[in-house]
């Protein structure tokens, strides 16, 4: 069922979730098919509970092509209860980023380039991966949910935040930037 999206300022988003601590249940399986349907529906890659209201640990990434970042890689359709992760290496960047808790607001925000991430299945097999890029961002980005952080904390200059389309020429000249 597609769900309704808390958005920036509602306090659910601000609450840490909880660990999930029963797999394979009526309850955890529908919130997973919530959560896909309305991702889908929303045209995003990736959502966490939290965003629909849930507060427990559960994210989805996953897409094979995005109007919203049109330029990323396909993603295979992944579920994580209980994810983690940590950065391998100390090596960042910035990219444009956007979230379906403010969509048509973008910020310039910095992620850690590769990480290791685990987590469980909804049937609770363990799931472990190197991943970097925009499916590291990803991860890192719906984990962030988990915490109640948003990608405005991962802003290191708010001059680099605003709606999309007043953006566009902003958002051509700053490019990815390594650091
Ligand atoms: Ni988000």
């Amino acid at each position: 069922m597609i769900r309704p999206l808390l958005r920036l300022g509602h306090c659910q988003l601000r609450q840490p979730a909880q660990t999930v601590t029963e797999f394979n249940t009526p309850e955890l399986n529908n919130l997973i098919i919530d959560l896909k349907d309305t991702m889908k529906a929303n045209g995003g890659v990736g959502i966490a509970a939290p965003q629909i209201g849930v507060q427990l640990c559960a994210i989805v990434i996953g897409f094979k092509s995005s109007d919203r970042y049109p330029h990323a890689k396909p993603i295979s359709e992944t579920v994580l209860i209980n994810p983690s992760y940590q950065a391998l290496g100390d090596e960042t960047y910035e990219d444009w980023e956007g979230c379906l808790s403010m969509k048509k607001l973008r910020g310039l925000v910095r992620r850690h380039v590769q990480i290791k991430y685990s987590g469980f299945t909804v049937t609770g097999e363990k799931i472990e991966e190197t991943v970097s890029g925009f499916h590291a961002k990803l991860i890192q980005h719906e984990v962030d949910h988990l915490n109640g952080t948003l990608l405005i904390e991962r802003i290191p200059d708010l001059k680099f935040f605003g709606f999309e389309d007043e953006m566009q020429a902003l958002m051509q000249q700053t490019g990815t930037r390594l650091s």
